[in-house]
């Protein structure tokens, strides 16, 4: 290993995004030396171990994909989202003299009555997931070199197989479960490829030297196509034949839980300058994919 290389932590390394970020590092990340933070490795909530191990590792950047991520988990167990999703990000935050933080958020803090929300627009966000996930931008935007990502539905394959939006609905379908699907909500899917890319990119822009201005801030990245779940759903069953039959198109309107956002599509301008690549639409990278045979 190259110790003149910077290091960096990606916490939540056991997670979607952040498995993909380390299994990304060699090729995308050749600047820095990644130090990946399972929760195996190392108890976020754990405050004297994470201040002993950060003493040790002094990382330049520590891309924190932690969390608790699942809203009704955050709806069962508010205090434990609190603790992860605001005050670990807190401490985080508040660490390292020199270093830069990168947050991931989410696009569900927006009302979403309008869709196409850009970084600037006001979030309202409602339920224990969403509110706590702003708190945690609000403590990382109280210093001014540090990062929000804020990301959306991500399309991927996790190292449990329980993460993703698309995991879920193989479970359900394998289980015989119908899988209902709004045809009148709206969101930009991403692969977590893309997101891991766009996030090196953005992380890359922290080296000297750097053509372009230093990276902070909020940022939105998610996929250039915006879709309801109907839509999405049909192109994840392109992918996974297994899924067809049970899908099932429903409206929002019929539906009882806790409040969702009906359309929380982001505009990803502000990131664009950073990208080695574009965004690509869900649909045009699912057509790209199957045209190769893979999922
Ligand atoms: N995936 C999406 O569609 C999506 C959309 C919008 C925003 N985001 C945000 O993006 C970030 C990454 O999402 P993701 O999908 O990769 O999440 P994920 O798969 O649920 O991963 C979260 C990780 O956090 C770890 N963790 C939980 N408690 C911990 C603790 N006390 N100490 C250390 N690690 C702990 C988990 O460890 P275990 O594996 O041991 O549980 C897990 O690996 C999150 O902040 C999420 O809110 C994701």
């Amino acid at each position: 290993m190259d110790r003149s290389m910077k290091p960096v932590w990606v916490t939540g390394a056991g997670g979607l995004i952040g498995a993909e970020l380390v299994r990304q590092a060699s090729s995308q990340a050749p600047g820095w030396r990644v130090i990946p933070l399972t929760r195996r490795e190392l108890d976020l909530t754990d405050e004297a171990a994470v201040t002993r191990r950060f003493r040790e590792d002094q990382p330049r950047v520590i891309v924190h994909c932690a969390g608790l991520t699942r809203g009704a988990q955050c709806d069962v167990d508010p205090t434990l989202a609190r603790a992860l999703n605001v005050e670990v990000t807190r401490r985080l935050a508040c660490l390292g003299g020199e270093s830069v933080f990168v947050f991931f958020s989410t696009d569900l803090l927006f009302d979403g009555r309008r869709g196409w929300y850009a970084e600037q627009d006001e979030p309202r966000p409602r339920g224990v997931y969403c509110e706590t996930k702003r708190e945690g931008e609000l403590a990382t935007l109280e210093h001014s070199r540090h990062i929000v990502l804020r990301t959306t539905l991500n399309y991927g394959r996790s190292p449990s197989g329980d993460r993703s939006f698309n995991e879920d609905m193989l479970r359900a379908a394998s289980a015989g479960r119908r899988i209902k699907l709004f045809t009148d909500e709206y969101r930009c899917p991403i692969p977590w490829t893309e997101t891991a890319r766009a996030t090196w990119d953005l992380v890359n822009g922290l080296l000297e030297p750097s053509a372009l201005p230093a990276p902070a801030g909020i940022f939105h990245v998610a996929g250039a196509e915006r879709l309801s779940r109907w839509e999405i759903g049909k192109l994840v069953a392109e992918l996974h034949p297994e899924l067809q039959g049970a899908l099932e198109p429903t409206s929002i309107r019929d539906y009882q839980g806790p409040p969702r956002p009906a359309d929380s599509s982001l505009r990803c301008e502000r990131i664009r300058p950073w990208l080695t690549s574009r965004l690509p639409g869900f649909k045009e990278w699912v057509r790209a994919k199957t045209a190769h045979g893979a999922s």
